[in-house]
Protein backbone atom coordinates (compact mmCIF):
# COMPACT_ATOMS: atom_id res chain seq x y z
CA UNK A 1 0.00 0.00 0.00
CA UNK A 2 1.27 3.42 -0.92
CA UNK A 3 0.53 6.18 1.65
CA UNK A 4 1.02 9.92 1.55
CA UNK A 5 1.73 11.59 4.98
CA UNK A 6 1.34 15.62 6.12
CA UNK A 7 1.45 17.42 9.14
CA UNK A 8 -1.09 20.77 8.41
CA UNK A 9 -1.47 24.18 10.89
CA UNK A 10 0.67 25.08 13.33
CA UNK A 11 3.43 22.82 15.00
CA UNK A 12 3.48 21.04 18.20
CA UNK A 13 5.31 18.14 20.34
CA UNK A 14 4.91 14.72 18.97
CA UNK A 15 4.27 15.11 15.73
CA UNK A 16 7.27 13.66 14.55
CA UNK A 17 6.83 10.72 17.41
CA UNK A 18 3.41 10.06 15.03
CA UNK A 19 5.28 10.04 11.86
CA UNK A 20 7.76 7.64 13.08
CA UNK A 21 4.88 5.29 14.31
CA UNK A 22 3.28 5.71 11.20
CA UNK A 23 5.87 4.37 8.53
CA UNK A 24 7.44 2.14 11.46
CA UNK A 25 4.27 0.12 11.50
CA UNK A 26 3.54 0.64 8.05
CA UNK A 27 7.52 -0.71 6.94
CA UNK A 28 5.65 -4.08 8.84
CA UNK A 29 3.15 -4.10 6.22
CA UNK A 30 5.75 -3.83 3.36
CA UNK A 31 3.63 -0.43 3.27
CA UNK A 32 5.30 2.80 1.09
CA UNK A 33 5.23 6.46 2.50
CA UNK A 34 5.44 9.55 0.67
CA UNK A 35 5.87 12.69 3.03
CA UNK A 36 4.69 16.04 1.15
CA UNK A 37 5.79 19.33 2.87
CA UNK A 38 4.02 22.41 4.33
CA UNK A 39 0.39 20.37 4.87
CA UNK A 40 -1.59 20.43 1.96
CA UNK A 41 0.33 23.21 0.36
CA UNK A 42 2.75 20.33 -0.31
CA UNK A 43 0.01 17.86 -1.72
CA UNK A 44 -0.83 20.96 -4.04
CA UNK A 45 2.10 21.59 -5.22
CA UNK A 46 3.69 18.19 -5.79
CA UNK A 47 6.37 19.07 -3.17
CA UNK A 48 7.06 15.72 -1.73
CA UNK A 49 9.80 13.13 -1.08
CA UNK A 50 10.10 9.32 -0.20
CA UNK A 51 9.81 8.79 4.00
CA UNK A 52 11.30 5.57 4.89
CA UNK A 53 12.74 3.96 7.87
CA UNK A 54 15.71 5.49 7.86
CA UNK A 55 14.64 8.97 7.44
CA UNK A 56 12.19 8.35 10.40
CA UNK A 57 14.55 7.10 13.17
CA UNK A 58 15.66 8.83 16.08
CA UNK A 59 12.27 11.17 15.81
CA UNK A 60 10.18 10.01 19.45
CA UNK A 61 11.70 12.93 21.52
CA UNK A 62 12.07 15.81 18.91
CA UNK A 63 10.05 18.73 18.78
CA UNK A 64 8.59 20.21 15.18
CA UNK A 65 7.48 18.27 12.51
CA UNK A 66 10.17 17.10 9.93
CA UNK A 67 8.13 17.46 7.29
CA UNK A 68 7.50 20.80 7.76
CA UNK A 69 4.13 22.52 7.97
CA UNK A 70 1.60 25.40 6.65
CA UNK A 71 -2.05 26.52 7.05
CA UNK A 72 -2.99 25.96 3.72
CA UNK A 73 -6.47 25.02 2.24
CA UNK A 74 -6.65 23.57 -0.72
CA UNK A 75 -9.91 24.64 -1.62
CA UNK A 76 -9.52 28.21 -1.05
CA UNK A 77 -7.32 28.53 -3.54
CA UNK A 78 -8.20 28.25 -7.47
CA UNK A 79 -7.18 24.91 -9.05
CA UNK A 80 -6.45 23.83 -5.40
CA UNK A 81 -8.11 20.50 -5.01
CA UNK A 82 -7.80 19.59 -8.72
CA UNK A 83 -3.84 19.78 -7.87
CA UNK A 84 -3.96 17.50 -4.59
CA UNK A 85 -6.39 14.85 -6.81
CA UNK A 86 -3.79 15.04 -9.60
CA UNK A 87 -0.72 14.74 -7.36
CA UNK A 88 -2.21 11.77 -5.00
CA UNK A 89 -2.87 10.68 -8.58
CA UNK A 90 0.01 10.67 -9.68
CA UNK A 91 2.00 9.12 -6.12
CA UNK A 92 -0.32 6.40 -6.61
CA UNK A 93 -1.48 7.06 -3.67
CA UNK A 94 -4.09 4.29 -1.49
CA UNK A 95 -4.11 6.45 1.15
CA UNK A 96 -3.49 9.66 2.99
CA UNK A 97 -2.97 10.00 6.53
CA UNK A 98 -3.64 13.69 8.03
CA UNK A 99 -2.41 15.38 11.02
CA UNK A 100 -3.92 18.44 11.64
CA UNK A 101 -6.06 20.94 13.63
CA UNK A 102 -9.09 21.67 12.86
CA UNK A 103 -8.49 24.20 9.95
CA UNK A 104 -6.24 21.53 8.15
CA UNK A 105 -8.78 18.18 9.19
CA UNK A 106 -11.68 20.60 7.89
CA UNK A 107 -9.81 20.48 4.37
CA UNK A 108 -9.29 17.01 4.77
CA UNK A 109 -12.64 16.10 4.66
CA UNK A 110 -13.49 18.65 2.26
CA UNK A 111 -11.41 15.96 0.46
CA UNK A 112 -13.05 13.17 1.78
CA UNK A 113 -15.99 13.84 1.01
CA UNK A 114 -14.75 13.87 -2.76
CA UNK A 115 -13.75 10.73 -2.34
CA UNK A 116 -10.09 11.09 -1.09
CA UNK A 117 -9.18 7.95 0.88
CA UNK A 118 -8.53 10.14 4.40
CA UNK A 119 -7.41 9.42 8.02
CA UNK A 120 -6.78 11.93 9.87
CA UNK A 121 -4.56 12.62 13.44
CA UNK A 122 -5.83 15.13 15.90
CA UNK A 123 -2.97 17.83 17.02
CA UNK A 124 -2.97 21.06 18.71
CA UNK A 125 -1.76 22.79 21.43
CA UNK A 126 -5.17 24.30 21.64
CA UNK A 127 -6.50 20.78 22.28
CA UNK A 128 -10.16 21.88 20.46
CA UNK A 129 -10.69 19.33 17.30
CA UNK A 130 -14.32 18.37 17.49
CA UNK A 131 -14.98 14.89 17.56
CA UNK A 132 -12.27 13.70 19.71
CA UNK A 133 -10.74 14.39 23.39
CA UNK A 134 -7.34 14.06 23.06
CA UNK A 135 -4.52 16.08 20.91
CA UNK A 136 -1.12 15.20 20.33
CA UNK A 137 0.62 17.99 21.69
CA UNK A 138 -1.60 19.60 24.25
CA UNK A 139 -0.11 17.33 27.44
CA UNK A 140 2.85 18.88 26.42
CA UNK A 141 2.19 22.49 26.07
CA UNK A 142 -0.13 22.04 29.20
CA UNK A 143 3.05 21.06 31.00
CA UNK A 144 5.23 23.50 29.38
CA UNK A 145 2.74 26.22 31.01
CA UNK A 146 2.54 25.00 34.17
CA UNK A 147 6.53 25.34 34.97
CA UNK A 148 6.21 28.70 33.37
CA UNK A 149 3.19 29.28 35.96
CA UNK A 150 5.27 28.18 38.78
CA UNK A 151 7.99 30.06 38.25
CA UNK A 152 6.22 33.67 37.58
CA UNK A 153 4.40 32.84 41.23
CA UNK A 154 7.61 32.57 43.02
CA UNK A 155 9.05 35.59 41.54
CA UNK A 156 5.86 37.38 41.96
CA UNK A 157 5.89 36.99 45.33
CA UNK A 158 9.43 38.06 46.11
CA UNK A 159 8.21 41.60 44.67
CA UNK A 160 4.52 41.24 45.85
CA UNK A 161 3.46 41.51 42.35
CA UNK A 162 0.38 40.83 40.30
CA UNK A 163 1.84 38.59 37.38
CA UNK A 164 -0.55 37.89 34.23
CA UNK A 165 0.15 35.42 31.93
CA UNK A 166 -0.69 35.00 28.39
CA UNK A 167 -1.35 31.21 26.76
CA UNK A 168 -2.42 30.36 23.50
CA UNK A 169 -5.73 29.61 23.04
CA UNK A 170 -7.63 31.64 20.14
CA UNK A 171 -11.27 30.08 20.64
CA UNK A 172 -11.04 27.95 23.46
CA UNK A 173 -9.63 28.28 26.81
CA UNK A 174 -8.42 23.81 27.65
CA UNK A 175 -4.54 25.11 27.83
CA UNK A 176 -5.54 27.96 30.60
CA UNK A 177 -7.76 26.07 32.14
CA UNK A 178 -5.58 22.98 32.79
CA UNK A 179 -2.04 24.35 33.09
CA UNK A 180 -3.86 27.31 35.30
CA UNK A 181 -5.05 24.54 37.60
CA UNK A 182 -2.24 22.04 37.53
CA UNK A 183 0.00 25.21 38.60
CA UNK A 184 -2.61 26.61 41.54
CA UNK A 185 -3.12 30.12 39.31
CA UNK A 186 -5.14 32.75 41.33
CA UNK A 187 -7.56 33.64 38.42
CA UNK A 188 -8.66 32.58 34.69
CA UNK A 189 -9.81 34.65 31.66
CA UNK A 190 -11.50 32.41 29.02
CA UNK A 191 -12.92 32.55 26.09
CA UNK A 192 -15.79 30.57 27.09
CA UNK A 193 -16.39 33.11 30.01
CA UNK A 194 -16.84 36.84 29.91
CA UNK A 195 -14.49 38.12 31.86
CA UNK A 196 -15.81 40.65 34.63
CA UNK A 197 -13.11 43.16 35.21
CA UNK A 198 -15.62 44.48 38.54
CA UNK A 199 -15.04 40.72 39.58
CA UNK A 200 -12.09 39.79 39.08
CA UNK A 201 -10.66 42.79 40.43
CA UNK A 202 -12.66 42.61 43.91
CA UNK A 203 -11.19 38.43 43.85
CA UNK A 204 -8.25 39.66 44.08
CA UNK A 205 -8.46 42.03 46.47
CA UNK A 206 -9.92 40.07 48.46
CA UNK A 207 -6.84 37.44 47.90
CA UNK A 208 -5.00 40.36 49.29
CA UNK A 209 -6.79 41.75 51.86
CA UNK A 210 -6.38 38.40 53.16
CA UNK A 211 -2.83 38.43 53.69
CA UNK A 212 -1.55 37.45 49.98
CA UNK A 213 1.17 39.94 48.59
CA UNK A 214 0.94 38.35 45.29
CA UNK A 215 -1.17 36.94 42.78
CA UNK A 216 -0.97 34.89 39.09
CA UNK A 217 -3.61 35.35 36.34
CA UNK A 218 -3.82 33.03 33.45
CA UNK A 219 -5.27 34.59 30.58
CA UNK A 220 -6.50 33.00 27.28
CA UNK A 221 -5.03 34.79 23.98
CA UNK A 222 -8.77 34.38 22.94
CA UNK A 223 -10.03 35.72 26.13
CA UNK A 224 -12.13 39.12 26.30
CA UNK A 225 -14.52 38.36 23.03
CA UNK A 226 -11.31 37.34 21.10
CA UNK A 227 -10.91 41.45 20.78
CA UNK A 228 -6.94 41.55 20.79
CA UNK A 229 -6.51 38.11 18.33
CA UNK A 230 -4.44 39.24 15.89
CA UNK A 231 -3.96 43.10 17.18
CA UNK A 232 -1.28 45.17 17.04
CA UNK A 233 -2.50 47.29 19.83
CA UNK A 234 -1.79 44.81 22.69
CA UNK A 235 -3.05 41.48 23.25
CA UNK A 236 -5.36 39.82 25.73
CA UNK A 237 -3.23 39.72 28.18
CA UNK A 238 -1.68 43.13 27.97
CA UNK A 239 -5.44 44.57 28.46
CA UNK A 240 -6.27 42.50 31.83
CA UNK A 241 -2.80 43.44 32.94
CA UNK A 242 -3.58 47.30 32.48
CA UNK A 243 -7.10 46.87 33.74
CA UNK A 244 -6.14 44.98 36.75
CA UNK A 245 -2.93 47.12 37.44
CA UNK A 246 -5.11 50.51 37.18
CA UNK A 247 -7.82 48.81 39.24
CA UNK A 248 -5.66 47.31 42.18
CA UNK A 249 -2.80 49.45 42.12
CA UNK A 250 -0.95 46.55 42.55
CA UNK A 251 2.36 46.49 40.15
CA UNK A 252 1.88 44.19 37.65
CA UNK A 253 4.05 42.93 34.91
CA UNK A 254 2.82 40.77 31.90
CA UNK A 255 4.75 37.77 30.25
CA UNK A 256 3.40 36.31 27.34
CA UNK A 257 4.58 32.76 26.44
CA UNK A 258 3.93 32.61 22.51
CA UNK A 259 5.46 29.82 20.93
CA UNK A 260 7.30 28.59 23.45
CA UNK A 261 3.98 26.28 24.34
CA UNK A 262 4.44 25.15 20.97
CA UNK A 263 7.92 24.39 20.53
CA UNK A 264 11.02 21.48 22.49
CA UNK A 265 10.24 17.85 22.86
CA UNK A 266 7.12 16.13 23.54
CA UNK A 267 6.10 15.25 27.11
CA UNK A 268 5.80 11.49 27.75
CA UNK A 269 2.18 11.46 27.42
CA UNK A 270 2.28 13.16 24.15
CA UNK A 271 4.79 10.18 22.80
CA UNK A 272 2.77 7.67 23.80
CA UNK A 273 -0.48 9.27 22.21
CA UNK A 274 1.39 10.38 19.39
CA UNK A 275 2.45 6.71 18.20
CA UNK A 276 -1.15 5.15 19.34
CA UNK A 277 -2.14 7.26 16.43
CA UNK A 278 0.49 6.39 14.63
CA UNK A 279 -0.05 2.72 14.41
CA UNK A 280 -3.72 3.26 14.34
CA UNK A 281 -3.64 5.09 11.37
CA UNK A 282 -2.45 2.28 10.19
CA UNK A 283 -4.40 -0.55 10.69
CA UNK A 284 -7.52 1.90 9.73
CA UNK A 285 -5.86 2.45 6.38
CA UNK A 286 -5.90 -1.45 5.91
CA UNK A 287 -9.33 -2.06 7.27
CA UNK A 288 -10.06 0.51 4.68
CA UNK A 289 -11.88 3.03 6.75
CA UNK A 290 -11.63 6.03 5.06
CA UNK A 291 -12.93 9.37 5.88
CA UNK A 292 -12.33 8.94 9.69
CA UNK A 293 -10.76 11.07 12.57
CA UNK A 294 -8.80 9.13 15.23
CA UNK A 295 -10.56 9.67 18.68
CA UNK A 296 -8.48 7.98 21.34
CA UNK A 297 -9.20 7.54 24.81
CA UNK A 298 -6.83 6.02 27.38
CA UNK A 299 -7.11 2.74 26.51
CA UNK A 300 -9.42 2.52 23.42
CA UNK A 301 -8.74 4.13 19.70
CA UNK A 302 -12.19 4.99 18.10
CA UNK A 303 -12.88 5.73 14.88
CA UNK A 304 -15.59 8.59 14.40
CA UNK A 305 -16.35 10.21 11.04
CA UNK A 306 -14.26 12.91 9.70
CA UNK A 307 -17.01 15.12 9.02
CA UNK A 308 -17.55 16.00 13.40
CA UNK A 309 -14.29 18.32 12.92
CA UNK A 310 -17.03 20.64 10.85
CA UNK A 311 -18.78 20.44 14.33
CA UNK A 312 -16.45 23.49 15.22
CA UNK A 313 -14.19 23.83 18.35
CA UNK A 314 -14.86 21.89 21.75
CA UNK A 315 -14.75 24.71 24.64
CA UNK A 316 -14.01 23.59 28.18
CA UNK A 317 -16.81 21.29 29.48
CA UNK A 318 -18.92 22.64 32.35
CA UNK A 319 -17.70 19.93 35.01
CA UNK A 320 -13.88 21.10 34.20
CA UNK A 321 -15.04 25.22 34.15
CA UNK A 322 -16.30 24.34 38.00
CA UNK A 323 -13.22 22.28 39.02
CA UNK A 324 -11.50 25.63 38.17
CA UNK A 325 -14.19 27.90 39.53
CA UNK A 326 -13.75 26.37 42.70
CA UNK A 327 -9.71 26.45 42.97
CA UNK A 328 -9.35 30.09 41.75
CA UNK A 329 -10.87 33.29 42.40
CA UNK A 330 -11.58 33.94 38.43
O1 LIG B 1 -3.81 26.73 16.72
C1 LIG B 1 -2.75 26.61 17.60
C2 LIG B 1 -2.20 27.97 17.92
O2 LIG B 1 -1.13 27.66 18.74
C3 LIG B 1 -3.14 28.98 18.56
O3 LIG B 1 -3.37 28.78 19.92
C4 LIG B 1 -2.44 30.27 18.28
O4 LIG B 1 -3.31 31.36 18.28
C5 LIG B 1 -1.91 30.04 16.91
O5 LIG B 1 -1.67 28.66 16.80
C6 LIG B 1 -0.68 30.83 16.59
O6 LIG B 1 -0.31 30.57 15.30
P1 LIG B 1 0.94 31.19 14.53
O7 LIG B 1 2.03 30.18 14.62
O8 LIG B 1 0.45 31.35 13.15
O9 LIG B 1 1.32 32.46 15.21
Amino acid sequence: VRIGLLTGGGDCAGLNAAIRAAVRAGSSYGDEFVGFHHGWRGVVEGDASPLTLAETKGLLQSGGTILRTAGYHPQEHEGGVAAVLENVEHNRLDALIVIGGDGTLGSANHLAQLGLPIVGIAKTIDNDVGGTNRCIGFDTAVATAAEAIDRLQTTGESHDRLMVVEVMGRNVGWLAVCSGIAAGADALCLPEVPTDFDELTKAIKRRHDAGSSSSVVVVAEGALGGAFLGSPDGSAGSMVARELAQRTGYETRLTVLGHIQRGGPPSASDRLLATRCGVTAIETVHDHKFATLLSMSDDEATLVPLSLVASGTRPVPEPLLRVARTMTAW
